[in-house]
């Protein structure tokens, strides 16, 4: 593990222009679960009514049920960890041109890093599905102490938060940012997803394909473990701040 380590800090010290990947890996010192892997969410909740478009449509109340009782209360109580803020701290060095991130919990910009992309959208507001009116989500969670799907105060539509759901399409602002960065880095680093999910987990796939150095900092084997240059199981908490 220490020779990883210093293998990786020696890359991104050789790399002008760095970028960050994250998957809900990285959140999990802060106490939000994964999705997959030990005692991941998709353990305990059907995806398909608890986070896709379809299942939405068809019944809000079953979304709103799960972010009232699961995620909302863990987020909101959440925390930047050592893996974010040593993230933030190399952005500041000017090394880390963005972070990519799966990742709705808002934790990147409050651990201080500025250039964050969120692929798969934010849980920190939601919006009308009839007038796109926002709101904060707070607000939203307020609504939810008195009825089971929150409601527009201007139009009456059902609000969702402005999160990507499965069979929803992806802001192409986001992915094409991303895909930029993840074409034009020496180094990108991987940590905390199971790059499970497309088309976020394309991006890494993109940056090896253009010639960057992947260092992969994740509790479990990924797809791209034979790709990457360095590859570290363990606890992005730990292993990020000893890497910078
Ligand atoms: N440090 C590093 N990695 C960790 C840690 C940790 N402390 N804890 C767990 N992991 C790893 C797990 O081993 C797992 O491989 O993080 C990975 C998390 O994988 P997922 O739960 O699949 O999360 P992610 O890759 O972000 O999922 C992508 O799927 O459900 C959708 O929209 C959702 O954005 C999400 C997308």
């Amino acid at each position: 593990m220490k020779d990883s380590i210093s293998k990786a800090s020696e890359i991104i010290s050789r790399s002008d222009y760095v970028v960050a990947f994250t998957g809900a890996g990285i959140s999990a010192e802060s106490g939000i679960p994964t999705f997959r892997g030990e005692g991941g969410i998709w353990s305990r909740f059907d995806p398909e009514k608890a986070a896709s478009a379809e299942g939405f449509l068809r019944n809000p109340a079953d979304y709103w049920k799960l972010f009232k009782d699961e995620r909302f209360p863990v987020m909101r109580s959440a925390k930047p960890n050592p893996g974010h803020e040593a993230l933030a701290r190399l952005e500041n060095s000017g090394k880390l041109r963005a972070v990519i991130t799966q990742n709705i919990d808002g934790l990147h910009q409050m651990a201080g890093s500025k250039h964050v992309i969120e692929l798969h959208g934010s849980a920190k507001s939601a919006a009308c599905l009839k007038c796109s009116k926002k709101y904060a989500i707070e607000k939203v969670y307020e609504q939810l102490a008195a009825r089971d799907v929150p409601l527009c105060l201007v139009c009456g539509g059902v609000l969702k938060t402005t999160v990507v759901l499965f069979g929803e399409p992806l802001s192409q602002e986001a992915l094409r940012e991303s895909f930029l960065h993840a074409s034009s880095c020496d180094a990108m680093l991987c940590i905390g997803s199971s790059l499970a999910v497309y088309p976020a987990a394309g991006i890494p796939h993109i940056a090896v394909d253009k010639g960057a150095k992947l260092i992969i900092v994740n509790a479990e084997p990924t797809p791209l473990d034979s790709a990457a240059r360095v590859v570290l199981h363990g606890k992005a908490g730990e292993i990020l701040p000893k890497i910078m």
